[in-house]
């Protein structure tokens, strides 16, 4: 076993974007709970960078404590982990703003997400658009965070994070950690349940596609049922049978049941019978995270509890980073 100071440093930011799909849960979050003995996590639900599209301030509010609720039900502990809200903890502007001077305009410019956003946001392409990425750099690096588990996605952002705090180590001496991606062994890939070529997705037009975790119990039996199959009426794992392999992996991850022992359960029975035990199982497997999150979310007095606790701790980490930063840069001590 490692010492606690040994342990290498994860710092994930989490959009507050409502809820989370069983994608999203199968894939990454699941994991949380058991990385927290083996790393250092700290999480922050990032309201600062859901600013930059227009948001509804009642609504992002209850997104930010219902995301931040959400991540404790997952099995984020507040005890093991530092868990916060990103604004309550000033540091990440500040650092963000030392960190935009050491970033070039044309790197900006060429990251895909600015130009896919502006392109959807025509009417508001907004300057915290175009810097977001040196805000989530300075979130990684105000912690000299070891690895940052991230998606596909977010790799580009994740090397400007590091370029940038590179070309800072070269201009005035080694001191940020370049961090690294973190992509965990995982559970599989999921699939919409309505177009099983497509990732499992929030944004999915179609509400049938996508299992939410906060769903309810017939909510998520009904979307499985309706899943998309296929003609055959054989519950096996083969090329072809898109829709058939994406409930056969959800099942064995939920389960821990293997592809062939699932075959074997379901052999001569109709693929109704197997949409509703997925469905069944998925429901009973999310139903304690559902509890728990309700639990969370009526206790407003324990939540801030958390994210307060959660804040002092982050704040005074990045702090030091960022006092460092200010001599090294030429700021004169204010103290
Ligand atoms: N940009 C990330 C996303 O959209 C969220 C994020 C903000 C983040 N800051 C971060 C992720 C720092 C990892 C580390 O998903």
């Amino acid at each position: 076993m490692q010492e606690t100071n040994e342990k290498k440093l994860i710092f994930s930011g989490i959009q507050p974007t409502g809820t989370f799909t069983l994608g999203n849960y199968i894939g990454a979050i699941r994991n949380w709970g058991p990385l927290q003995d083996e790393y250092n996590c700290i999480y922050s639900i990032v309201d600062m960078h859901a600013i930059t599209v227009r948001q509804d301030p009642a609504k992002l509010r209850q997104n930010t404590l219902q995301a931040y609720a959400l991540i404790l039900a997952c099995g984020i502990d507040p005890k093991k982990s530092t868990a916060f809200i990103q604004s309550h903890n000033p540091n990440h502007a500040e650092l963000s703003w030392i960190l935009s001077c050491s970033t070039q305009f044309g790197e900006l410019s060429r990251m895909t997400q600015f130009k896919d956003k502006s392109a959807k946001h025509a009417d508001d392409i907004n300057a915290g658009l175009f810097t977001y990425p040196v805000l989530m750099a300075a979130d990684i690096l105000a912690y000299n965070a070891d690895l940052v588990p991230i998606g596909a996605d977010q790799k580009q952002h994740l090397e400007l994070a590091r370029n940038i705090a590179g070309r800072f180590n070269q201009k005035y001496g080694e001191f940020f950690t370049l961090p690294e991606p973190f992509i965990p062994e995982t559970g599989a890939r999921v699939m919409s349940l309505q177009d099983p070529a497509k990732k499992m997705s929030k944004s999915d037009e179609n509400p049938n596609a996508c299992v939410l975790i906060l769903d309810d119990k017939d909510t998520i039996i009904r979307k499985f049922r309706r899943a998309v199959t296929d003609s055959e009426a054989e519950v096996c794992y083969r090329e072809g049978k898109a829709g058939i392999n994406n409930l056969m992996t959800i099942y064995s991850a939920v389960t821990g049941k293997t592809l062939d022992a699932i075959t074997a359960e379901f052999a001569g029975k109709g693929y109704g019978d197997f949409k509703t035990a997925v469905g069944e199982a998925v429901a009973d497997h999310l139903e304690p995270v559902r509890t728990e999150y309700e639990k969370l979310i009526a206790d407003k007095a324990y939540l801030k509890e958390c994210y307060t606790a959660g804040a002092e701790t982050a704040f005074r980490i990045t702090r030091k980073t960022l006092s460092k930063v200010y001599r090294k840069i030429g700021f004169v001590d204010a103290r």
